[in-house]
């Protein structure tokens, strides 16, 4: 059974698209999205409507959430990108279709969250090199993993893995990055990166792979020229274009 997992698309259809295609060549089972499909970027309609046709699995996102029921705990940069969204997203079906999407969802030894498992809409699964955060990832991996091994997340717009032994971070500049993880043995928290706004320091777009076993990371690249030139032309904020070019 392979799963290919994306997350964080936030309305860039240059790197959706050009993930989705990547994706096909490895023949998935299927495609699951864990949230943030729009927010940010220039074309959320689009992006819905592709991710719909495309995935097994929708989850919701924060920035669906907000689109639906206000962003006040938003900064005041992505609170105008809500408000830029909601404009362009206001046909009923569309709204019905997101207030239907849930941000938690299990499947035997898996679990699919937008945030974590303690909040699945909101809290960010982190990453860094320090001693607490490290046993704060063992301590939820041994307490809130009781009864599934791994939980996908995205949310966080950053591609590692977090497993007991430590982290793993697939950043090695190449298009693709097997793990030695195992299924079974270990617990552990996949987080899957960001196909339209990637913040670990590689602008290219992140989709992850899970045959059963083990994990891939892979890295993708895209004309985000195209996005950058349509978030401009959209009067987005440009702090939101220049992101994008360096991955940050
Ligand atoms: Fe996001």
């Amino acid at each position: 059974m392979k799963i290919a997992l994306i997350s964080d698309v936030h309305a860039n259809l240059a790197a959706l698209r050009a993930v989705l295609a990547d994706i096909r060549r490895h023949q998935p089972d299927e495609i699951v999205c864990l949230g943030d499909t729009i927010g940010y970027g220039p074309q959320p309609a689009e992006c819905l409507s592709i991710v719909r046709q495309s995935c097994s699995m929708v989850l919701m996102g924060n920035h669906e959430h907000a689109v639906l029921y206000g962003a006040e705990q938003f900064t005041p940069l992505a609170q105008a990108a809500i408000d830029w969204t909601a404009r362009i997203l206001r046909d009923s079906e569309t709204l019905d279709y997101i207030s239907s999407l849930k941000s938690d969802f299990r499947r035997g030894n898996l679990r699919f969250v937008h945030g974590s498992i303690r909040n699945p809409l909101l809290d960010y699964v982190r990453e860094a090199d320090t001693p607490w955060a490290f046993f704060y990832l063992v301590r939820t991996l041994q307490n809130d993993f009781a009864d599934f091994n791994i939980c996908f997340v995205g949310h966080n717009h950053r591609a590692f893995l977090g497993t007991e032994v430590g982290y793993i971070f697939p950043h090695d500049g190449g298009p693709v990055v097997k793990t030695g993880f195992h299924i079974g043995r270990e617990k552990a928290y996949v987080s899957v990166g960001s196909v339209g706004q990637p913040r670990d320091g590689d602008w290219r777009s992140s989709w992850v792979m899970f045959d059963g076993e083990g994990v891939e990371y892979h890295r993708v690249e895209y004309d985000r020229g195209k996005t950058i030139d349509l978030i401009r032309q959209a009067g987005l904020p440009e702090f939101l274009a220049e992101r994008l070019q360096f991955g940050n």
